[in-house]
Parts: C-alpha cells; sequence; structure tokens
C-alpha cells in the first residue's frame, strides 16, 4: 500500500467522456493504495459506464443525482464537500470546465464544486478541436488562475480517430499529481532539486552492454517526494524500468559519461543534489563497432574507470547546495558509506544493503541508514522507498 493515500478521503469526478471507463482503473488503484473514493457520475458519465463498476472497484455508494429520495447523510454534497481531501475531476469534460469557470451548478457534481474548499485536480480529456477551442482554453486560465489544478491532457491517438492533445492523462501521472495535491506543506518550494536514477548501460558492442539490476524506484520515490514539497525537479535517468514522475524535467542518460554531463551541466543551477543512480564505475575501454562474433577463444575486455559524479557534483557544488549520496553495499554497510560520505564531501549519505532477503536493487523496500559528517549513523530498518524519501527530505530540510 503506498503511504501516500492512507486515510484520505477523495472525490472522484466522472464526466461523460469516452475515457470514462479509466476512471475505474483510478478508483481501483486509489482504493488499495489506502483511499476512500467517493465516486460522483454526471449524467452523462453514467450513459457510458454503469456505477455499479466504481461501486465494486471503491466499495462505496455511488453518488448519481442531485434529488435522490434517500440520500445518505455521508455523501449529502455539503457533506462531501467538507469532507473530502481532494476533488479530482477524471476525466473533465469541456461541459464540466466550462461550467466550474462559472459557477454554474445544475447538478450534484458541479454544485459541490462550488461547495468544496478542497483542492480541486482536473484530468481533462476530449477532442482536440474542443480543447485547444479558445472558449475552453479561457476556461482553463481561469480555473488556474483560481488555484485549480491540472495533470494532462496528453497528446496520442484519441477515439475519434484523429491524434493530437486531449487524451487523458496516463493513469500513473494522474496518480501522481494527486499524491503531490494531497500534501499542502511545500516546504522546498522554489528550491531546484536534481536526481540521479536507475542504471548506467556501457556498451560492449552495437548490441551488448554491461549494466546492474537498478530500477530506478528510489529515484522516482526521492523525485515524487521533492514535487510534493513544492520543489522544482530535474530526474537524470539511465534506462530504468521505472518511469520518473511526469512533473519532473527528465534528461535521459544511458552511460556514465553521459550522465556525469547531464548533471555537470546542471549542478551549478541546484540547490540539492541526490545521487541515487547505480553509476556503473568502470566501461568498456575500446567498444567494438561491429557485434562481436562468437567463437571458442576467452573474450578478454579491458575496463577503464569511468567520471565519478558524486564526487565532481560535491567539487563543484555552489554554496548552500546539499549534496546526497546513496551507497549500495553488500558488506560492512555503514562503515564502507561513511568512508565514502567522507572521501566524496557530501552533506548526506544513505547506505543500502544489496545481499539478502533485504536487497534493495529492484525492490519497493531495503534496509537503509542516513549518515551525516558529524552524528552517530542513523538506522531506518527495512524500509519503503516511499517513506525512505520522506526521511531524506525531512532531514535535507533540516540540514543548516
Ligand atoms: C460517446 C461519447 C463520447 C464523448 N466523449 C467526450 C469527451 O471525451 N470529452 C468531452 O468533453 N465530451 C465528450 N462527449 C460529450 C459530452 O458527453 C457532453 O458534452 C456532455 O454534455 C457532458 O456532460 P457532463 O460534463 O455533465 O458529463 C462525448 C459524448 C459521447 C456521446
Amino acid at each position: 500500500m503506498s503511504l501516500l493515500f492512507a486515510d484520505k478521503t477523495i472525490l472522484l469526478g466522472v464526466c461523460g467522456s469516452v475515457a470514462a471507463y479509466r476512471a475505474c482503473e483510478l478508483a481501483s488503484q486509489l482504493t488499495q493504495q489506502g483511499a476512500t473514493v467517493l465516486t460522483a457520475m454526471t449524467e452523462s458519465a453514467q450513459r457510458l459506464v454503469c456505477p455499479a463498476s466504481f461501486e465494486a472497484v471503491a466499495g462505496q455508494p455511488v453518488i448519481t443525482e442531485m434529488f435522490a429520495l434517500c440520500v445518505q447523510p455521508g455523501v449529502e454534497h455539503i457533506a462531501v464537500a467538507q469532507r473530502a481531501d481532494l476533488f479530482l475531476i477524471a476525466p473533465a469534460t469541456a461541459n464540466i470546465l466550462a461550467k466550474a469557470a462559472h459557477g454554474i451548478a445544475d447538478d450534484w457534481l458541479s454544485t459541490t464544486l462550488l461547495a468544496t474548499r478542497a483542492p480541486v485536480l482536473f484530468a481533462p480529456a476530449m477532442n482536440t478541436a474542443m480543447y485547444t477551442h479558445p472558449a475552453t482554453q479561457a476556461n482553463v486560465a481561469q480555473l488556474r488562475a483560481r488555484g485549480a489544478l491540472f495533470v494532462g491532457p496528453a497528446s496520442g491517438n484519441l477515439a475519434c480517430g484523429d491524434t493530437g492533445i486531449g487524451r487523458l492523462a496516463d493513469r500513473d501521472d494522474i496518480l501522481d499529481a494527486v499524491a503531490i495535491a494531497l500534501h499542502s506543506e511545500k516546504d522546498f518550494a522554489g528550491k531546484r532539486v536534481l536526481i540521479t536514477s536507475g542504471p548506467n548501460y556501457e556498451p560492449i558492442d552495437p548490441v551488448r552492454f554491461i549494466g546492474n539490476r537498478s530500477s530506478g524506484k528510489m529515484g522516482r520515490a526521492l523525485a515524487l517526494e521533492a514535487l510534493r514539497r513544492g520543489a522544482q525537479v530535474c530526474v537524470v535517468s539511465g534506462p530504468a524500468d521505472t518511469k520518473p514522475p511526469a512533473a519532473a524535467e527528465i534528461v535521459y542518460a544511458a552511460t556514465a559519461a553521459q550522465m556525469h554531463d547531464a548533471v555537470m551541466a546542471r549542478a551549478d543551477q541546484s540547490d540539492v543534489i541526490l545521487a541515487a543512480a547505480a553509476v556503473a564505475d568502470f566501461r568498456v575501454e575500446k567498444i567494438s563497432e561491429q557485434k562481436i562474433k562468437r567463437n571458442d577463444n576467452a573474450l578478454r575486455l579491458t575496463l577503464v574507470p569511468n567520471p565519478d559524479i558524486i564526487a565532481a557534483a560535491a567539487a563543484q557544488k555552489r554554496p548552500g547546495c546539499k549534496v546526497v549520496g546513496f551507497a549500495a553495499e553488500s558488506h560492512d554497510i555503514v562503515a564502507n558509506a561513511d568512508k565514502k560520505l567522507r572521501r566524496k564531501n557530501l552533506d548526506m549519505i544513505v547506505a543500502n544493503t544489496i545481499s539478502g532477503e533485504k536487497d534493495a536493487i529492484g525492490a519497493d523496500k531495503g534496509e537503509a541508514w542516513i549518515l551525516l559528517p558529524d552524528t552517530q549513523p542513523e538506522s531506518l530498518g527495512y524500509i519503503d522507498k516511499t517513506l525512505l524519501a520522506q526521511h531524506v527530505f525531512d532531514r535535507i530540510a533540516r540540514l543548516a
């Protein structure tokens, strides 16, 4: 269960878009991750998807009309307006954007939107011509100016056969936007946070490479936590399985040399640098231009050291910038991490174990310690990476 949605009440407003069926998956994910999801469907939405689907995945009655004869006290519109931590309108039609922008309250959802003071997050979905129409654009601008939040729409193939902007944002991008909107304490607002994430692939020939098992999950958790706390985030990502949050700037860098260049180009504009990538310490000296053919002899590759990215960033950091390293160790974990902290002149290091049952590489959890130059190492135990990211930013916030 993600810790980001636990104990939160989310009103999911579903409108009459062809993407309405995708809101079922959102309701399901939010519920599985600990949120109480109250779903309200417009009349048009109910023509496209059956309310019973939402009832089944969220385990809550679905609100379908304003003047129901027996309104349960918990789902009466003023009660929901006051109770919800967040209103997520997904998919949001051109119609609901227009009604919300102009304060029209002619059904349950639009009326409750007026009555709430909770954050409102719109995930628009519509045909490109409808989205780019000056009326819709003016409505979006007006809602933004009033503090409403938006995720998407994305570009791509639309149900009507067109290609362009208007697709409902991807599920994970909407879930990230919900996590960001639910966190009200923006203590990193105005800060620029640079994060390295994932593995490096060091080429041997046109198809082969030397890589490692890093998934990019730690980098993703750090990026999302920085975004939740209001920072402007750039992720320099290796070829990881896990996609960084879409709300971050993402720079892809496959090799350690490319990652080094991407980090050094941004280091002097950063307030915090976190090096969570599993950087390749060595690269192949001579990459074969042609595919190396199989034969019966041993293949000898000469490996040469790669640039030390975190040491270079720490050496050239601007005054006040905090540089945080990660040490993945198979033995003498805390002692080795402590040496790295001092040798590379870091402000903080997070030590992880990469062997045995508590192996952090590729996993959602890992055994972790936080080390600072002048205090005793702190053991965080076997901890979820989402929670570890929260601890890391709590500590950075306290660094002088
Ligand atoms: C099959 C179908 C798909 C539709 N898809 C969309 C859509 O993706 N976005 C949109 O803004 N309107 C779409 N509409 C039009 C809306 O349903 C219509 O504007 C309606 O009045 C919206 O009402 P609501 O905002 O109360 O749900 C669609 C209509 C139909 C029949």
